[in-house]
């Protein structure tokens, strides 16, 4: 009888011990679920000192004129960027070039550095803002 008793308990503690690791587990896993979600937002890059509009001008002519002439004359595959949300709005800019849209490519960081998209972005920002 008592050695019934004791085996009772034994189970019941490895149910306890077995239901706290799930339960540990579980957390581990919406912890590392949130870690994901963390990275795909991943947040704006800043802005480095080696990036100047000079440079992105250097860069828009050699990547982007070619569909976005800017002139309004040229015919051209993509619109013109004047007043565009990407000449005040840095993460839109990010996302449509490294993910393109429609008939335009996307740029992985092998074809445009981050510090290049500050730059592209610096130019659009300053010389395009249509202000
Ligand atoms: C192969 C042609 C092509 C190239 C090269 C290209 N684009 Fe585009 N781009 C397009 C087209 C087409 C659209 C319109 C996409 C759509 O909305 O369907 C577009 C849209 C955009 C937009 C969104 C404009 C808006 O206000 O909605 C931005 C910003 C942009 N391009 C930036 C760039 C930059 C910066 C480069 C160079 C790094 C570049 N594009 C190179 C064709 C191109």
């Amino acid at each position: 009888m008592r050695n019934e008793k004791k085996a009772k308990l034994n189970g019941l503690r490895l149910l306890l011990i077995v239901g706290a690791v799930l339960l540990l587990g579980g957390i581990a896993l919406l912890l590392q679920n949130n870690t994901v979600g963390v990275t795909q937002n991943e947040p704006t890059p800043t802005i480095g000192v080696g990036s100047s509009a000079e440079q992105g001008l250097k860069l828009f002519r050699n990547n982007c004129t070619i569909c976005h002439p800017n002139d309004g004359k040229t015919p051209a595959k993509g619109p013109a960027l004047t007043g565009s949300r990407a000449t005040r709005d840095y993460t839109f800019l990010i996302w449509q070039v490294r993910n393109g849209k429609g008939q335009m490519r996307s740029f992985s960081s092998a074809n445009l550095s981050d510090a290049d998209l500050a730059s592209i972005y610096l130019y659009l920002s300053t010389e395009l803002s249509g202000k």
